[in-house]
């Protein structure tokens, strides 16, 4: 039968529009799984050997690989007595909100020995995103990359590389994470910082004992890499180089970009960026270090420490060098710590790539204006307590001056099956209760409100929300990060937004889409995104810090009328609090 096939003249139709590449309609994904156990296991970085919370006992977690249009089924299994919740950072999750993983959000957290299905499937993005553990700080230790290849058969919009290789970065601490932040919330005063950044887990030679932990990227002259940067430090924005190479950023949070060239890419928590690397046309009898260190704005002590990661040429056969120790090591040269002008500079070459097959669909009319200050405060201490914050209080953070007060229970289900009460209240401010002059001098009175309180918007509204930074404790960076929707960032500035005039510059051609955005330190940033997929999307501050102090809120998105605008009803095996 096989045989008559073959020979058929319908086969040999078929053949041709396959060789042709004309296979008519749209290629459909396949199913891939995954097992994530999340057990402990121990890790020895800068002398120091400990127990961590990790997946499958790897540091970083394990690479998951799918095509644009794949379906991902990953078991996730609780060995641990931490509980945990796994957010798959940057998949829109369109109307799979059970699957997104923010803990009392989209679930009540795995707690030990049970296990939870993430079911979801990629639509209409292809690049780089990441996964990471959604509670307290256990994504110091449980991350790991989320790699998106277009479907098969489509070209990238750049040449083909030659390899590709995921870099993601980390922070390190000597001490256990969760109890840093735990001792930290109980003081009221900023927490430890960590002790080193990590490229792939690994610190480098920078710091003491660690030169046999560096990441070495080993390459070939005349050819081009795709490197995927992934930033999954806690608290850190960080500026990274490669000595004497220049790298073309092509794709960001899993959207194509105009391709532009750069030195010096500056990577917030939360973000993503695919860079392609030319390597040298021969071999270059050198070596040269790849590093990050951080871009700080805010006030607080930070870890001012730099990773390193070495550039190795693959040395020719008959080459006179028989060790790499014997090269030059050439080492780049990273913008100053507060370079905010690199950060503005940067931010303005990033443009979508808007072109017919990529499009840059941003919303033109604005059903919505919202405007959120984002920034920190301060909250009352304990009665017979000396706290540790500002002027004996404790720090806190805030949207519009409401500190997010997490639930018990999460807030999706709640929605789901009308039970709010108690839970969550619809009351949001969409404006600054008291408006104020938000990056001049703070007001006298520092203290933040606390809630659980949401947005409710209609299916398809289309949003515009400014994000206004404070100068309150000093003005700082906020990368902002929405679940569930990629936004287009139409405008940024400094000082205080102004409704009058910068709407007129704002950009409704080719902005950036993305789903993480840095806050100018002191400014304002103006993002559009329609809410077209119906859920609880979490929105918080990238840097975890800010995130447990309250920088969070969330987004209820309502069902449309059709039955492919409804939210999927919930799995069977969905975790209980
Ligand atoms: Cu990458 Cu809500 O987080």
């Amino acid at each position: 039968m096989g045989a008559s096939l073959l020979s058929s003249p319908a086969f040999l139709v078929f053949f041709s529009f396959f060789t042709l590449g004309l296979l008519p309609g749209p290629v459909l994904g396949i199913t891939r799984h995954y097992k994530f156990d999340i057990k402990l296991h121990n890790v020895t970085r800068l002398r120091n050997t400990k127990s961590i919370v990790s997946v499958n006992g790897q540091f970083p977690g394990p690479r998951i690989v799918a095509r644009e249009g794949d379906q991902l089924l990953i078991k996730v299994v609780n060995h641990v007595s931490n509980n945990i919740s796994i957010h798959w950072h940057g998949i829109r999750q369109l109307r799979s909100g059970w699957a997104d993983g923010p803990a009392y959000v989209t679930q009540c957290p795995v707690q030990t020995g049970q296990s939870y299905v993430y079911n979801f499937t990629i639509v209409g993005q292809r690049g780089t995103l990441f996964w990471h553990a959604h509670i307290s700080w256990l994504r110091a230790t449980v991350y790991g990359p989320l790699v998106i290849l277009p479907k098969r058969g489509v070209p990238y919009p750049f040449p083909k590389p030659y390899k590709e290789v995921p870099i993601i970065f980390g922070e390190w601490f000597n001490a256990d994470p969760e109890a840093v932040i735990s001792q930290a919330l109980q003081t009221g005063g900023g927490p430890n910082v960590s002790d080193a950044y990590t490229i792939n887990g690994l610190p480098g030679p920078l710091y003491n004992c660690s030169a046999k932990d560096t990441f070495k990227l080993k390459v070939k002259p005349g050819r081009t890499y795709l490197l995927r940067l992934i930033n999954a430090a806690l608290n850190d924005e960080l500026f990274f180089s490669i000595a004497n190479h220049t790298l073309t950023v092509v794709d960001v949070d899993a959207i194509y970009v105009k391709p532009f060239e750069t030195e010096t890419l500056l990577i917030t928590p939360g973000q993503t960026t695919n860079v392609l690397l030319k390597t040298k046309p021969s071999y270059p009898s050198a070596t040269f270090f790849m590093t990050a260190r951080p871009y700080v704005t805010g006030q607080g002590t930070f870890d001012n420490s730099t990773v390193a990661g070495i550039l190795e040429y693959e040395s020719p056969s008959n080459s006179f060098h028989s060790s790499i120790k014997m090269l030059p090591l050439f080492k780049p040269i990273l913008p100053a710590l507060n370079d905010t002008s690199f950060a503005t500079n940067f931010a303005s070459k990033l443009r979508s790539l808007a072109s017919a097959q990529y499009p840059a669909n941003v919303p033109r009319k604005v059903d919505k204006h919202f405007f959120f200050t984002v920034g920190l405060g301060t909250s009352a201490c304990q009665q017979n307590q000396t706290c540790q914050g500002p002027n004996g209080t404790k720090f806190a953070a805030s949207v519009n001056n409401v500190s997010f007060t997490m639930p018990t229970t999460a807030l999706l289900q709640s929605h789901f099956f009308g039970q709010s009460n108690g839970v969550y209240t619809p009351d949001f401010p969409i404006n600054p209760i008291i408006p104020f002059n938000y990056t001049g001098t703070p007001p006298n009175n520092t203290m933040v409100s606390n809630g659980t309180k949401v947005v409710v918007l209609p299916f398809n509204t289309s949003v515009e929300l400014i994000m206004q930074d404070t100068s309150i404790l000093g003005a700082e960076s906020h990368p902002l990060h929405l679940h569930g929707f990629n936004f287009f960032v139409v405008g940024q500035g400094f000082g205080n937004f102004d409704p009058n005039k910068d709407p007129a510059n704002f950009n409704l051609v080719d902005p950036i889409e993305r789903n993480t955005v840095g806050v100018p330190s002191g400014g304002w940033v103006a993002i559009r995104f329609l809410a077209d997929n119906p859920g609880v999307w979490f929105m918080h501050c990238h840097l975890e810090v800010h995130t447990s102090w309250g920088l969070k809120m969330a987004w209820i998105v309502l069902d449309g009328k059709l039955p492919n605008q409804k939210l999927l009803p919930p799995p069977a095996d969905l975790p209980k609090c």
